[in-house]
């Protein structure tokens, strides 16, 4: 189904394919039971909103969106957009324009906090969810919804607004990850709006380059539950520094911090306590920020593209990280001996947290866990030659 349909569905049908789906029927006898009272565009989109709404999950405080499936995709976590929404009105901003506003979740939490917004899209199916949705939410009467291309002169001209925002739509293929193949492209957003306003909010893709960008700004990198979730860039008028790292849902903010003595050392032996580094914080380059601010003795035990440990024989405070570990036992990496020290250590199950060849991953795990029983969980790293074999500890 393309995100140009135009039909407008009820409600009531909606609800009701979402309770069928529920009870297990599929299309075919979803189909038998509505027999002809919707045509079959009605029928086909009904399906995709039911469909996007039972898969949303905790995105949304809601379960009665309006969106497709690739809506819900692109759509801001309810908890971001909070958060995004709160710091925008701590600057004040009375007028903001999302141009690019999809089914208009972070524009709707903006529009929350200013007195007017505008949300802008090109494609209509998506404008008329957004519209919707802002009726949920409340907020439909403080907002002006454009259906247009945003970089059109005509849209740039109807549009007044103190801060321009723009979370743009990604290429699934794109090879590297760059300005000009976002759509719209910030650069090109940046243009046209810059007659109206030099504060300007853009959605990167969270692993580009900051060299890409050609603006002087804050980069921003959200985790949420442990998982980086946004990269976010505030030109000038509205960085509050050089860079940030936010761990959501908790709400830690570590912030760039040139002053500060260089405090981070490389260990390849484990302390008592192993800490994983939250994604936002390793992105962000904030690893000494993140030493000064969680206090003790830590090291940085491991460093690799997926993975960050630091290690210490203190307790810290763990909202500061992905997870806290306590060490079991450190031992040549080899399935055979791992095994050995998890059935020793009463392990039932182990997490593999070690780069191998995606083809191997399910053999070592095998023999890793071959005749373990119960539900104790163990962590299995890889630092040089040697495992270490860690477990979750209980978050305070
Ligand atoms: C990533 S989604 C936005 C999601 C939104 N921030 C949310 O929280 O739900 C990007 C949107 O940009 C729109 N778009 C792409 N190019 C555009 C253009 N030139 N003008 C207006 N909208 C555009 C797409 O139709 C798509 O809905």
């Amino acid at each position: 189904m393309g995100a140009d349909v135009n039909v407008d569905v009820s409600e009531e049908i909606v609800n009701r394919l979402m309770e069928l789906m529920r009870r297990g029927f599929d299309r075919k006898k979803i189909l038998q039971v509505l027999g002809s009272t919707v045509s079959r565009e009605e029928f086909e989109e009904a399906m995709e909103i039911a469909a996007a709404r039972l898969r949303s999950g905790d995105k949304f405080s809601r379960d009665d969106l309006w969106m497709d499936l690739e809506g819900l995709r692109y759509a801001t976590h309810e908890v971001v957009a909070r958060y995004r929404a709160e710091r925008l009105r701590r600057t004040g901003v009375r007028e903001i324009a999302d141009v690019s506003c999809g089914v208009g979740i972070q524009l709707i939490f903006y529009a929350m906090v200013v007195r007017h917004a505008y949300g802008i899209d090109v494609c209509p199916r998506r404008l008329r969810y957004a519209v919707k949705n802002a009726e949920k939410y409340g907020v439909a009467d403080r907002i002006t919804f454009i259906n247009a291309d945003s970089l059109d002169p005509k849209t740039v001209e109807a549009v007044d607004a103190d801060v321009v925002y723009s979370d743009p739509a990604r290429p699934p293929n794109a090879p590297e990850r760059r300005l000009e193949d976002l759509m719209p492209s910030p650069l090109l957003v940046y243009r046209a709006y810059s007659g109206k306003t030099d504060s300007f909010i853009f959605d990167l893709p969270p692993q580009m380059e900051r060299s890409r960008v050609p603006w002087r700004g804050e980069f921003e990198y959200i985790d949420l539950n442990g998982s980086l979730n946004r990269l976010t860039f505030y030109t000038e008028p509205l960085a509050e520094t050089e860079r940030r790292a936010v761990l959501l849902p908790r709400g830690v903010v570590i912030d760039r911090d040139p002053n500060l003595e260089p405090i981070v050392e490389v260990t390849d032996e484990p302390g008592e306590y192993v800490y994983e580094v939250s994604p936002a914080v390793d992105r962000a380059d904030l690893i000494n920020e993140l030493f000064h601010a969680a206090g003790g003795q830590l090291k940085l035990l491991l460093r690799e593209k997926r993975r960050t440990l630091a290690t210490g024989d203190e307790v810290l405070d763990d909202r500061y990280f992905k997870r806290v570990y306590t060490t079991v036992a450190v031992v040549g990496f080899h399935p055979v001996r791992i095994n050995e020290v998890l059935r020793r250590e009463g392990f039932g199950r182990a997490t593999l947290r070690v780069s191998v060849p995606p083809d191997r991953y399910w053999e070592i795990r095998k023999r890793i866990e071959r005749g373990l029983s119960g539900d104790r969980r163990a962590f299995v790293f890889k630092v040089g030659d040697r495992a270490l074999i860690l477990e979750e500890a209980e978050r305070g």
